[in-house]
């Protein structure tokens, strides 16, 4: 039983052979019937009809002598003619045909394995707070390299968009990694509208005549920003450019609203501070503090209408 299936696979294994065998027709070369001395001859091959039309086949004469003028046709029924120019010493001279048949892969790609290297990857990058930001760090290499830049343990990818935060500024490690590593650093730049603002007042914001007095107007800006002061004091300022404000030998009309306005390209900001200017012979030291309060409720009223007038003539300062 064994041996007889043995037998069969052997028969069908050799069939299978013949038939691949088969499919390929053998070309047929022809010659003109009567040749001649220095005279030309064609000689012609062609591929039988058969199965393998289909087939991308390309014909070719061999001979030791040399043809010229050979004009190959591809098609159902491929054929090739070529002329020779004949001399007597050609006699038996052998011509034969070769019909080659050309398949092909699909084709593939070599990869070559290269390090990462940066290629686009600015050393600086400048944002402003807010606005939706990505790292543009782009480098080459195969594998791919992944490229993700690092600062204080915070890790963004190459191209992942996020909303830029103040402390975003400062120096991220770009990394580019496949099979090996490189880095570079990348200097960010956030820039952003004055924040955390206050007016800080030395010694205090409630003095006694004679008493030098400091305001200085706090704030966090990026760029640094433009500072002016504006005051419901009379003639004590007119218009003060710098974020420190210094009021020696303070007097009574040194009293009111003090104004700081602050401005870069990305936001404007107003702070307000009143001073009060206590009389130290009307009030004894020792109740400074209490008293101040006391005349700072007392000018509420018409300080208010100040306050209103120093607002109308700062949306005009920032007009014109
Ligand atoms: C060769 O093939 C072309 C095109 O199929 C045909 O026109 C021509 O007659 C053929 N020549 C010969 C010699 O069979
Ligand atoms: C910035 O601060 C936020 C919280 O306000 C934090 O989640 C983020 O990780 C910080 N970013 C960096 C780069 O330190
Ligand atoms: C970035 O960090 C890696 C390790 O975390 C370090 O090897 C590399 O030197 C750093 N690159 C720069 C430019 O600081
Ligand atoms: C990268 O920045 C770090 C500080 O964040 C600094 O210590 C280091 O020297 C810088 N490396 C290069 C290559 O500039
Ligand atoms: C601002 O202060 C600087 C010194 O700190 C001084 O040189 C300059 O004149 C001041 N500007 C104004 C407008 O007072």
């Amino acid at each position: 039983m064994e041996v007889s299936c043995v037998w069969s696979l052997v028969i069908i294994t050799v069939l299978r052979i013949c038939r691949v065998h088969a499919l390929l027709p053998i070309p047929i070369i022809s010659l003109e019937d009567k040749i001649e001395i220095n005279e030309e001859t064609k000689v012609t091959c062609v591929l039988p009809s058969s199965e393998c039309q289909r087939l991308d086949v390309e014909l070719r004469i061999v001979t030791e002598e040399k043809l010229k003028n050979c004009v190959a046709y591809k098609g159902n029924l491929p054929n090739i003619t070529c002329t020779l120019e004949v001399t007597n010493d050609m006699h038996e001279l052998e011509l034969s045909c070769e019909a080659q048949f050309r398949t092909k892969s699909k084709p593939q790609k070599l990869n070559i394995q290269t390090a990462p290297e940066f290629t686009d990857c600015p050393d600086k990058l400048d944002w402003v707070e807010g606005e939706e930001n990505s790292f543009h760090c782009k480098a080459k290499g195969f594998p791919p390299p992944t490229v993700v830049c690092v600062k204080n343990s915070v890790a963004y990818m190459e191209g992942e968009k996020f909303t830029t935060l103040k402390n975003m500024s400062g120096d991220f490690n770009c990394s580019a990694t496949n099979f090996h590593e490189v880095s570079k650093n990348v200097t960010v730049s956030v820039q952003y509208k004055p924040h955390t603002y206050r007016i800080r007042v030395e010694p205090s914001d409630s003095v006694m005549e004679g008493t030098d007095l400091t305001l200085i107007c706090e704030v966090d800006a990026v760029p640094p920003p433009a500072y002016s002061w504006l005051t419901t004091a009379d003639h004590v300022l007119q218009d003060h450019r710098n974020r420190t404000l210094h009021i020696k030998d303070v007097k009574k009309e040194h009293e009111g609203y003090y104004f700081c306005f602050v401005q870069n390209k990305h936001g404007v900001q107003t702070l307000t501070q009143k001073i009060t200017v206590l009389d130290p012979e009307i009030v004894p030291e020792s109740d400074v503090s209490k008293v101040s309060k006391g005349s700072g409720a007392e000018k509420t009223g018409p300080a208010y209408c100040e306050l209103l007038s120093v607002l109308i003539y700062a949306s005009l300062y920032y007009l014109f």
